[in-house]
């Protein structure tokens, strides 16, 4: 965070995308993405609220009932980046690495992976102390060839953070950075993206959402992206960056990366809603994987 109000205290923004995921696998069968740990690393108030219909509407629908709008767009990526994960394993890459991981659940859902692979998960420390609790607390063991590094990627260098890590810079990654941009600012983006290209052996990988600029929301959404704003703002951790998503490409090749697949935000809904037509995705996010 560019004023580091939330590196002493854990991310609320990471706990809402756990709602968000626990709540889909609550609603949807099969889901879009199926992250069966997600209620388990709930704290227990949002658990209270998940295990009853009435409470559930309450707040979601009611209280949250704006901003819920938003979460299509957190299971939508965490599906689309571990397809990616999955293919890069499935390629033969061995090092996988998640940047502001918050509750992230693959090391502890994919064993299957994860016996092909070494993992890293960066967060800021009091985000990773409190998974770690909760893990401790639901018998939830950290991998062995999974390691959880502390770093701030506003003020830290990330090449400094691999190095330390025991990231092997000549072999190639993958590297996730989900919901994590926009709350920081475009040059310490810039910094870390200039960091993995320059810093990780050819074909290293990257998938990461951004925010969409206000100029390129459309009309119908520009309500939720305030509405969130207030919302992520209030909890401390603003939303301070956003792009023209058609000029992502051209910002990922400025930091060296030579191959970018960029999905802007109404380019996504086809690719993975069209089995789930009443999942609306919320056009002020795009997705994009780059190669180095
Ligand atoms: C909205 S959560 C996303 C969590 C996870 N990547 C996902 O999509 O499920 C944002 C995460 O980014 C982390 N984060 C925010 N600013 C950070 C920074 N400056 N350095 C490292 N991590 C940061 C937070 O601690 C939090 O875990």
């Amino acid at each position: 965070m560019p004023d580091n109000k939330t590196s002493n205290k854990p991310s609320t923004t990471a706990d809402m995308v756990l709602v968000a995921r626990a709540l889909h696998v609550r609603e949807y069968s099969p889901p879009v993405f199926d992250d069966s740990l997600a209620f388990t690393l709930l704290p227990p108030f949002w658990k209270v609220v998940l295990s009853n219909r009435l409470l559930t509407w309450i707040m979601m629908y009611g209280l949250l009932g704006k901003q819920s709008r938003l979460m299509p767009e957190v299971y939508v990526r965490a599906r689309w980046a571990e397809e990616i994960v999955e293919a890069a394993v499935e390629r033969g890459v061995e090092q996988v690495v998640i940047l502001g991981a918050g509750y992230d659940s693959l090391a502890l859902r994919r064993r299957d992976l994860m016996a092909r692979t070494r993992l890293w998960e960066i967060d800021q420390a009091a985000t990773q102390r409190e998974k770690f609790r909760r893990m401790d607390k639901h018998g939830l063991e950290r991998p062995a060839n999974a390691r959880y590094v502390e770093a701030n990627l506003e003020t830290d260098r990330l090449e400094t953070v691999l190095e330390a890590a025991g990231v092997d810079r000549e072999r190639p990654a993958v590297f996730v950075w989900l919901g994590v941009t926009f709350y920081l600012t475009e040059e310490a983006t810039r910094k870390t993206l200039t960091s993995i290209s320059s810093h990780m052996a050819a074909g290293t990988e990257l998938c990461l959402d951004y925010m969409a600029d206000a100029e390129h929301i459309p009309d119908d959404w520009k309500e939720l992206r305030d509405t969130c704003a207030t919302f992520v703002a209030k909890y401390g951790e603003p939303w301070v960056s956003a792009y023209d998503p058609a000029e992502v490409p051209a910002f990922l090749q400025g930091c060296g990366f030579s191959s970018v697949d960029n999905m802007q935000p109404h380019q996504i809904p086809p690719r993975y809603l069209h089995r789930h037509p009443s999942i609306v995705f919320p056009e002020i996010m795009g997705f994009a994987r780059a190669v180095v």
